[in-house]
């Protein structure tokens, strides 16, 4: 009995946290009264899929993109660079293409090369790694460091970038983020029409 128990919480130990998989709908919340409370934990809610490491990975707060689950530094060695699309010789662009690429000669563990048209890094106005989702949450709504957006351009963008959407089409050897696009658009827009209100 002893040794699978041990075993189990060893492999848990190493492994980590396990990622959230589910995504509670919208109307999981209908029975908080309170608009400002539910708006509030609607975006916990699409904080599942804000601090998942597909969407950390390319939101951090230093100069240098992470790879995989466990968001190490990403190898090869490359920066943001002015434009935050990689330094001459070395833009984002030289390895990822248009769409994700298996890699068909397997390296252990390398499943696929990520790619979408619009590869680079979140400017650094939009990093998100290592503050709390109420900070993610604050600096989201605020135009000076989200782009210049609108709540209704973040609902857009959360709910229909492509970018955004590679998140749940991640390639070959990636964990997916929880959910759906259009299910994590919902609860944004839910916790717009409840007053846009950030966990404390
Ligand atoms: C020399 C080739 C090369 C360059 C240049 C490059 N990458 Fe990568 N990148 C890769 C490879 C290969 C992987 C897949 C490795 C893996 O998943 O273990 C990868 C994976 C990633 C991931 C991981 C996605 C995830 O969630 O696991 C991110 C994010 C990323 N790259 C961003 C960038 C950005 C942003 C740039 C430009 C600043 C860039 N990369 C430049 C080769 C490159
Ligand atoms: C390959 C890198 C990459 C990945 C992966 C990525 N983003 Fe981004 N993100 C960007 C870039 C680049 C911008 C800036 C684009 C712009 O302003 O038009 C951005 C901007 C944003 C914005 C605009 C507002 C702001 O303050 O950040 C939101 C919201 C956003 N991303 C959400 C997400 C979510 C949610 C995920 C995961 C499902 C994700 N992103 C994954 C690169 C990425």
């Amino acid at each position: 009995m002893r040794a699978p128990f041990l075993t189990a919480a060893l492999a848990a130990f190493v492994a980590g946290p396990a990622l959230a998989q589910d995504l509670k709908p919208v109307s999981a919340f209908d029975a908080i009264a309170d608009p400002a409370a539910r708006s509030a934990v609607l975006f916990e809610e699409a904080g599942k899929v804000i601090e998942h490491p597909r969407c950390l990975n390319c939101h951090p707060v230093g100069d240098t993109p992470m790879q995989g689950d466990d968001m190490h530094a990403h190898q090869p060695p490359v920066v943001r660079g002015d434009a935050d699309m990689g330094a001459p010789g070395m833009m984002c662009t030289t390895c990822h293409g248009p769409a994700n690429v298996a890699i068909v000669a397997q390296a252990e563990g390398l499943g696929s090369i990520p790619g979408n048209p619009a590869w680079h890094l979140a400017p650094l106005s939009m990093g998100w790694v290592g503050k709390s989702l109420g900070d993610i949450c604050t600096q989201l709504k605020d135009p000076a460091r989200n782009g210049g957006r609108d709540l209704d351009e973040i609902v857009e963008h959360m709910a229909h970038d492509d970018l955004v959407g590679w998140g749940w089409d991640p390639g070959k050897g990636r964990t997916p983020a929880p959910g759906t696009q259009a299910e994590f658009g919902e609860l944004i827009q839910a916790w717009v029409d409840t007053g846009a209100h950030c966990p404390q």
